[in-house]
């Protein structure tokens, strides 16, 4: 039988893959296509139901989503979200304008017409999440106003047409409740049953990898954290030796990282990896460079040109490389898409460019459509170790923005150590899956101790852990004392070299995560 699909038509709203999440969630499978998708196409996929998402446009907008109104007469349940509420009003003979008051951010909706399908179960006054200017004014023949906010109509319904639409976005976080709405449109609705899985996720992905790879070969960057790892788990598992991984050592990585990755991935899951340990390269690249934008620039410069040898050398063994894996999941999307005005580059890896302009790969980015959280529930699935999916995220120039000033192999080593301690004592403490990031930085500080009968002039570690949904904010974490004494105790006795240990008590903003 044909996997049950809700298709959500994209009218250019940021929200519109928060809308296939909470679908997703509720173990029903969707698709996203652009809203210009042809009717044949958007049939194709045999939906038992249509979602209209929200968008940037105006009904009336020159350039306003070319979507075929026709769709609007599939015999399917339909939902429209802000712009798709428009679009139905627009298309079915009802009246969009500019509304009076635009409304943006929190409203509260009062349900009018409790026996809508939509609202089963919820209460009569929902909070919600609003961001729109134009209102529906005059309703298409055969709908009725379901639920309004102090300003606006807020829902409108046609049961005979089974067309529903909302003027706010239940797919928010904002709108508590929404997922309940959406549940009811997903299964009382629709009638889905709620019975798709990670695993066929796993295997829609993995047929589509192989058709589009055919039998050209495939190249993907690991970089030790997840979402580079399960990406090209799941290509291996679709394409297996027709992909090469490369991993680069590139001085800084944490202590034991370059075996551990091999271990984990080559030995435990059979990928093929170019294993490359260029430190001593990037180290010289390094000497004497205390500026934190340099290192990074010198860092990514020299990952480029080590990618870009390693690739040319499995091209001319493979005859030839086609294609790209790269671990960007949704959230990076966005990034690089949303429109932002100028602002300052705080730190430059906001800002870095990718590889496979320059080398003219075809991306193969099987993770796009996912959260973090989702993709974890895939590497699980993939029957990949804890060790590689639990890991908090670290950055590309890895322990280079963690010693402040000059990076040496001496320092490297000082820190390595250092870091290990704190990850295995926070580990220990059961803490280490709740923390966003947790580690040690060195500061090229002096000071001195006294230990046994000696007197000691060394470095000091300090120690940070924050919790952040996403690494644009962070709160510091209160860590146990206990936990700090035992970090603090350890880092003295074990790691010669370092004599003294804080503990960095800034959020950000106004800190930063990372030290530089
Ligand atoms: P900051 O220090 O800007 O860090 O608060 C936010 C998040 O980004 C990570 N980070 C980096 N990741 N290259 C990366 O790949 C970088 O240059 C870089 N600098 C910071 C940081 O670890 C945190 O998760």
């Amino acid at each position: 039988m044909a996997t049950q699909t809700i298709v959500i038509l994209d009218f250019g709203s940021q929200y519109t893959q928060l809308i296939a999440r909470r679908i997703r969630e509720q173990s029903v499978f969707s698709v996203v296509l652009p809203c210009t998708t042809p009717l044949a196409e958007i049939q194709a996929h045999q939906p038992i139901g249509l979602i209209l998402s929200g968008g940037p446009s105006s009904v009336y907008d020159a350039d306003a989503p070319a979507a075929d109104p026709r769709i609007l007469s599939l015999p399917l349940p339909m939902l429209g979200i802000c712009y798709g509420l428009h679009f139905i009003v627009h298309n079915l003979g009802g009246k969009v304008l500019s509304a009076p008051r635009r409304e943006y951010g929190p409203a509260e909706v009062r349900i009018e017409d409790g026996a809508t399908p939509l609202f089963a179960g919820l209460p009569s006054t929902l909070q919600v999440w609003m961001s729109h200017g134009d209102e529906a004014a005059q309703l298409p023949p055969g709908f009725h106003g379901a639920a309004v906010t102090a300003n606006a109509l807020a829902a409108i319904a046609n049961p005979e047409r089974r067309i529903w639409a909302v003027q706010f976005h239940p797919e928010v976080h904002h709108t508590p409740l929404g997922p309940q709405l959406i549940r009811n449109f997903v299964f009382n609705i629709c009638g889905a049953a709620g019975d798709w899985t990670p695993a066929h996720f796993i295997e829609s992905t993995v047929a589509s990898i192989r058709e589009k790879v055919g039998k050209g070969h495939v190249i993907c960057g690991l970089s030790g954290g997840v979402d580079s790892s399960v990406a090209a788990v799941l290509v291996h598992r679709a394409i297996g030796s027709q992909l090469t991984c490369i991993f680069v050592n590139n001085g800084v990585l944490r202590k034991n990282e370059f075996q551990n990755v091999q271990t984990n991935l080559r030995d435990k899951l059979g990928l093929n990896i170019v294993a490359v340990d260029a430190s001593q390269r990037f180290l010289t690249r390094l000497d004497g460079v205390t500026d934190p934008e340099v290192k990074r620039k010198r860092i990514g410069a020299e990952f480029i040109a080590v990618f870009e040898e390693e690739a040319s050398r499995i091209a001319r063994e493979a005859g030839g490389v086609d294609w790209l894996v790269q671990g960007t999941l949704y959230p990076d999307v966005i990034e690089s898409s949303s429109v932002k005005g100028p602002s300052q580059t705080i730190k430059s890896h906001h800002n870095v460019g990718g590889l496979p302009a320059k080398m003219k790969l075809k991306l193969i980015e099987p993770l796009r459509d996912l959260f973090k959280d989702e993709v974890r529930r895939i590497g699980r699935d993939l029957q990949m170790p804890e060790d590689v999916l639990g890991r908090q995220p670290f950055p590309g120039p890895g322990l280079a923005v963690r010693i402040l000033g000059e990076v040496t192999p001496q320092r490297v080593a000082l820190l390595q150590e250092a870091d290990e301690i704190v990850v295995s004592e926070i580990k220990a403490a059961g803490l280490y899956n709740s923390i966003w990031q947790s580690f040690a930085v060195l500061l090229p500080v002096m000071s001195v101790g006294v230990m046994g009968d000696q007197r000691t002039y060394a470095y000091t570690a300090a120690i940070r852990a924050v919790h952040s949904e996403d690494g644009m904010t962070a709160d510091w974490v209160p860590l146990p004392y206990e936990v700090l004494k035992r970090i603090s105790a350890r880092i003295v006795n074990e790691v010669r070299g370092i004599n003294r240990v804080v503990y960095d008590i800034t959020s950000k903003p106004p800190g930063t995560i990372e030290w530089e």
